[in-house]
């Protein structure tokens, strides 16, 4: 009897490994996508002409859909990937139900050919990354409620007593997403396609900002430190440095995260103290993204030399780093002092792109490199020189990116501030923006790179797929991990 349970017992668990695999394919589709358009609009800041006098082409019109793109379509596959593969392996058990796998999926995808047709046609909420017109609000609503389902189900059916440090970031992302969506969204629809919002004036830009900033920290922070948490002690075979200090940082992190929202409204009509919370709080937020930071790196502690020879985990430390470097300089540009000369200028472009392509891209593009082999069932990656190639291009795209804004936001916010002896303006707007010429054909040239980057990780994802099992093409060097 004994040797029969045995028998009909799998040794693992029966993994849902095909639709971490759709959603990994979706986020390197989208996230090739979503940087071409951000290509696209950095060039035609270079060069204006490139808008074609088509309304649909405008930067105005491009500008929502790149952050869609890269924020909803990039970043969200790719938290929905790795949210359903780090559960399934921490819980030691299948998925709570395939069917919401799959609409979860089907519905995402839905979401974002809907603003892939709405956002160019001009038919926008007009609130930043919360842009979708209503209907396709409701069915964000849906797809993240039926995730949220989905996961929790998966944790309360789990084999193991314990729950794994990043499966709380990711309970943590979809508890605050929902509720970020649901009351950023609250409106009243008086067409199929327009609406207007329950909120008004400055309680319309404190919801906002306590959307938007809270976007940042929980779907582009939280969910990644999932990746981080999960991927690079995989990537390293090293257990996380100290599990204390990651339960820490959880805590820290959301406890800190949901009062700084107001530093983006710092000199504005929202009430004088408010302001000060959110410089405070984002000032104290930098002690535990910095000890989640320091975690992360330490996680190599003894084992630096695997830096020399495996490009995934070149991709995950410099995005650990660049996750230290953005969220210094946020809390910087917190200071009111600072933000005097930052606010509206390219300095922001630049952090959100230190934040975006050094942290949320190298955490994904580490993570969906280590994925790629396993779900297609292969040895190891085609090339891993191609991915040492790869991080280069991002690497050095990335430099000119954010080096090239911080110039010119510098240069920006000191020409607008100069004043004449008689307390005129140094300079005209139009000044301004010819001094920012060269600064934006530098940066074009940095997305150039890292979308060429992008292309060659899609090539190289492909020949590890079609490649016949052991093959001898296949570089050997990630089958030992
Ligand atoms: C090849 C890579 C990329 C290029 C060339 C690029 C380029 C751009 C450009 C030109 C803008 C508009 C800047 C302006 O209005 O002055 C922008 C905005 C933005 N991008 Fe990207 N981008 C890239 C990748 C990404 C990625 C991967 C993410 C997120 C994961 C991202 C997130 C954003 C956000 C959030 C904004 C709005 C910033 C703000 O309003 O302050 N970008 N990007
Ligand atoms: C301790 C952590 C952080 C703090 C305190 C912080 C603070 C700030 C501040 C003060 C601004 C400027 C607001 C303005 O001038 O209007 C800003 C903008 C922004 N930050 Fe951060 N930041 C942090 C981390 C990050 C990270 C890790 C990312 C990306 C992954 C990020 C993405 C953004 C984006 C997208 C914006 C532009 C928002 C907009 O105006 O459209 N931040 N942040």
């Amino acid at each position: 009897m004994q040797v029969e349970t045995q028998a009909t017992t799998p040794a693992v668990p029966d993994y849902d490994e095909e639709i971490v695999k759709k959603f990994s394919i979706a986020a390197l589709v989208f996230g090739i996508t979503g940087m071409f358009i951000g290509v696209w609009i950095a060039a035609q800041l270079a060069f204006p002409a490139l808008n074609f006098n088509i309304p649909e082409l405008s930067f105005g019109r491009l500008r929502p859909l790149h952050t869609n793109a890269v924020i909803f379509a990039f970043g969200g596959n790719m938290l929905f990937a790795a949210g359903y593969y780090i559960v399934q392996r921490t819980c030691q058990t299948r998925l709570w139900n395939d069917a919401l796998s799959n609409f979860t999926f089907w519905g995402w995808q839905a979401v974002i050919v809907g603003a892939v047709i709405t956002l160019p046609m001009g038919l926008t909420s007009t609130h930043e990354y919360a842009e979708l017109f209503w209907p396709l609000d409701i069915l964000l609503a849906l797809v993240w409620v039926a995730y949220g389902i989905n996961f929790f189900g998966t944790l309360a059916t789990r084999k193991v007593s314990h729950i794994y440090v990043a499966n709380w970031f990711t309970a943590a992302l979809i508890i605050t997403v929902t509720l970020l969506h649901v009351f950023r969204s609250l409106q009243i629809p008086y067409s199929w396609t327009h609406s207007i919002p329950i909120y008004s004036g400055v309680q319309d830009a404190m919801v906002q900002w306590w959307y938007g900033h809270n976007a940042v920290g929980f779907f582009l922070t939280a969910g990644f430190l999932a990746l981080m948490y999960y991927f690079l002690p995989k990537q390293a075979n090293l257990p996380v440095y100290s599990y204390r200090l990651s339960i820490i940082h959880f805590w820290g992190l959301i406890f800190i995260y949901v009062w700084a929202g107001p530093h983006h409204l710092l000199y504005t009509s929202l009430p004088e103290w408010t302001q000060t919370v959110g410089m405070v709080f984002s000032i104290v937020l930098w002690v535990p993204s910095w000890g989640g930071m320091f975690n992360g790196l330490m996680t190599l502690k003894g084992a630096w030399h695997k830096l020399r020879t495996d490009p995934i985990i070149k991709f995950m430390i410099v995005a650990v780093t660049f996750y230290g470097m953005s969220t210094f300089e946020g809390p910087m540009l917190a200071i009111r002092y600072v933000h005097q000369l930052s606010h509206y200028t390219d300095w922001i472009i630049g952090h959100v792109h230190s934040g975006a392509l050094g942290w949320v891209a190298m955490i994904s593009i580490g993570s969906l490199y280590y994925l790629f082999p396993r779900l297609f069932k292969k040895d190891g990656l085609y090339s891993l020189k191609l991915v040492n190639v790869h991080f280069w291009l991002h690497t050095l795209g990335l430099v000119l990116y954010i080096a090239a804004m911080w110039v010119s936001g510098i240069t920006q916010g000191l020409m607008w501030r100069a004043v004449n002896a008689d307390g005129s303006l140094t300079y005209s707007f139009a000044e301004s923006v010819a001094a920012m010429m060269p600064y934006y054909t530098i940066r074009m040239t940095g997305g150039i790179m890292i979308l060429s980057g992008m292309c060659l990780m899609a090539y190289n994802v492909y020949r590890t797929a079609t490649a016949p099992s052991g093959q001898p093409k296949l570089e050997p060097k990630l089958a030992a991990q």
